[in-house]
């Protein structure tokens, strides 16, 4: 009796750990202690912190360094909410975490990198890594040093081997994305000559625009980000040089310089653009955009000319980066932030298609060098593989 109960539980734990292994199991937080000598720290002061799964068999010299995303803080009274939570504290960093789409180790949903070593760096300094200031005001213990974390993370990465990287990806989501732009040749520097490395930004690519209003609104907000955190030191000299530093996180006025070869990742559509930057709240006093935003098929005519005004603008701020036979672009026209993380939209049954293809494939065909992949969508609606995404922005936890 006894044995036979034993046995259920037993055949109960199995299942268990075997549906946690196909979904990807929770990968452990890494609180890198070490760092807080050198001043890289979150802005509340405590550790960086990262999320790692190491590579086998034909993928242990193989590296994803995967920047978290989450929006960024403008200013001290702003950072000061973010200090304490999540996305300034690793003491705050206890939810689980789970590595699916492109940090998937299940071969059959991530075919070309399951095998790799997979790491998820926390986003917890408010400026895309970016930022480098000395000073800490006693008064907010307020710190500004997400370039310092950005340094400080990928060091202890080549300590753990991946100064043997034979191939190397800086990828990341949203601010991670833009992240992943501002900081690839500099990734590419701290890698070994030998090694071929590449950087595929998703979600990354926020443009200057206008808002409804006719405000230029995104502009000022990075021109303060860019002065809070000190970041204009970190951000690449070819602008630097030319432009005012706040202009220098725009991806549009950096892209053409970056000659590490580069992937872009984002819809045309990209709703976090859409909701925050163009139609964002204060533009919009009466929420007449309330429901497009929530599903683009709810919108009125108007909204959806000037939707597709901002997919012009977007295409017209991409431009800038199509003078490159290595890079890789995969704009689809349908209404998402961040696709490389979850699996329905990297590489599933229904993920949706550009020129026939999902996005796992394009983004490996084009590292491998199987084959280019250089491709912008229609415009919505005619691409129907974009239905199975429904936007749920809770279900993306990296925004
Ligand atoms: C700080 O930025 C926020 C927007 O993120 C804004 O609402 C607030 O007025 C700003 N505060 C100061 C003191 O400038």
């Amino acid at each position: 009796m006894g044995s036979a109960r034993l046995t259920i539980w037993t055949n109960l734990l199995v299942c268990v750990l075997l549906l946690l292994k196909t979904e990807g199991g929770i990968v452990p937080l890494i609180r890198l202690e070490k760092a807080v000598s050198k001043g890289a720290v979150c802005l509340d002061g405590t550790p960086p912190a990262y999320h790692f799964d190491e590579g086998s068999g034909e993928g242990v010299n193989n590296w994803i360094v995967f920047l978290e995303g989450g929006g960024w803080c403008n200013n001290v009274t702003d950072c000061l909410l973010r200090k304490d939570t999540r996305r300034g504290s690793s003491d705050q960093m206890t939810e689980p975490r789970f590595f699916n789409g492109f940090l998937s180790e299940n071969q059959k949903f991530n075919p070309d990198f399951y095998n790799w070593n997979r790491i998820l760096v926390r986003y917890c300094d408010g400026a895309s890594f970016t930022g480098d200031v000395e000073e800490v005001d006693p008064a907010t213990n307020l710190h500004f040093r997400g370039a310092r974390v950005f340094v400080a993370v990928i060091e202890e990465l080549l300590a753990k081997g991946m100064q043997n990287a034979e191939n190397a990806i800086l990828s990341g989501c949203s601010a991670g994305g833009l992240a992943t732009i501002l900081q690839c040749d500099h990734f590419k520097s701290l890698l070994p000559a030998e090694a071929k490395v590449k950087c595929v930004p998703d979600a990354g690519y926020f443009i200057n625009v206008k808002d409804t209003s006719g405000t230029q609104y995104i502009e000022e907000y990075y021109n303060e980000v860019v002065a809070t955190h000190g970041s204009a030191k970190n951000l690449p000299p070819s602008c630097t040089s030319r432009r005012s530093p706040g202009l220098c996180f725009f991806p549009q006025y950096v892209a053409s310089e970056i000659s590490t070869p580069i992937f872009y990742v984002n819809a045309a559509y990209d709703t976090w653009q859409i909701h925050n930057i163009f139609a964002r709240g204060s533009a919009d006093p009466h929420g007449i955009w309330h429901n497009c935003k929530l599903d683009i098929n709810n919108c009125s005519p108007d909204q959806l000319t000037a939707i597709q005004g901002f997919r012009t603008e977007f295409i017209k701020a991409l431009s800038v980066t199509e003078n490159s036979r290595s890079e890789g672009m995969f704009i689809d026209s349908c209404y998402v932030h961040c696709q490389t993380e979850t699996q329905e939209s990297w590489l599933s049954s229904d993920s949706p298609q550009l020129a026939n293809t999902k996005l796992g494939k394009a983004v490996g065909d084009w590292f491998y060098e199987r084959s280019p992949f250089q491709k912008i969508d229609c415009s919505f609606p005619c691409n129907p593989t974009c239905r199975n995404l429904a936007f749920d922005q809770q279900a993306h936890p990296g925004i």
